[in-house]
């Protein structure tokens, strides 16, 4: 069923995805957040990689960038949304080190192949679709330079088969660690760790064991 959608529905499900992160209070909320789940989640698995070309996906108004730049030498923002295009630009304004993307939901044009050493993104891909994550994955292997290596935090969420993402706890889309290695070996991407991670707080009933996963692998030299 997966292999034979069509684009274009893809796509809509893409902008549909997108559409739900317009004008919300999630992008200032979040900033007071980013300080522990960097420390937490993030700089442990990524400390040891390459950082000359760094490709920020879905970056929002640019947390996470503001993080990865004490290190990148290039840093590429892509997002769907033109607020987010816009508040990034604005942010790291005179940095000459950061360019801009808008991408239609799916596709990483204007990104060279053989380009990128470090794919990254964190709290975005946990809401994509399957199939968005997928096209997204072939992406990643025409953009990385042999070598390179990507950091994927996505869901790990497949309680319930086929449901919408904004149906389920903490907006987690239908998707499991499973088939993202699978997406990443029909891709030749070698996965080379995944790190289960729950999600939300013990004291309330937002905590959930097991939800999420950050997927790092690699486009190893051929
Ligand atoms: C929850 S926000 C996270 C933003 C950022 N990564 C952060 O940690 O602050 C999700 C972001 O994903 C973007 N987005 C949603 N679907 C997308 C897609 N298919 N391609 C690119 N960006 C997408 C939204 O516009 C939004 O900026």
């Amino acid at each position: 069923m997966l292999f034979k959608k069509n684009k274009k529905i893809i796509l809509k499900q893409a902008v549909d995805t997108g559409n739900f992160f317009k004008k919300t209070s999630y992008f200032k909320a979040a900033e007071n957040d980013i300080d522990w789940e960097w420390d937490l989640f993030i700089w442990p698995v990524i400390k040891n990689l390459d950082f000359s070309c760094v490709l920020d996906l879905a970056a929002g108004y640019g947390r996470n960038s503001e993080k990865l730049k004490k290190y990148a030498k290039k840093i590429i923002i892509v997002d769907i949304q033109e607020e987010c295009i816009n508040a990034c630009m604005e942010r790291f304004k005179g940095d000459d080190r950061f360019e801009f993307i808008k991408t239609n939901g799916l596709s990483l044009k204007g990104i060279d192949d053989n380009s990128i050493t470090l794919v990254y993104s964190f709290d975005s891909m946990v809401h994509f679709h399957k199939d968005v994550i997928r096209e997204y994955i072939k992406e990643f292997q025409r953009i990385l330079k042999p070598g390179g290596f990507g950091f994927c935090h996505h869901s790990n969420y497949s309680a319930k088969p086929g449901s919408s993402f904004n149906e389920n706890p903490h907006w987690r889309s239908d998707m499991s660690y499973e088939l993202f290695e699978k997406f990443c070996n029909e891709s030749k991407l070698d996965v080379v760790q995944h790190q289960i991670i729950d999600w939300g707080s013990k004291k309330e009933d937002s905590y959930y064991p097991g939800l999420d996963c950050i997927t790092l692998f690699e486009k190893t030299e051929s």
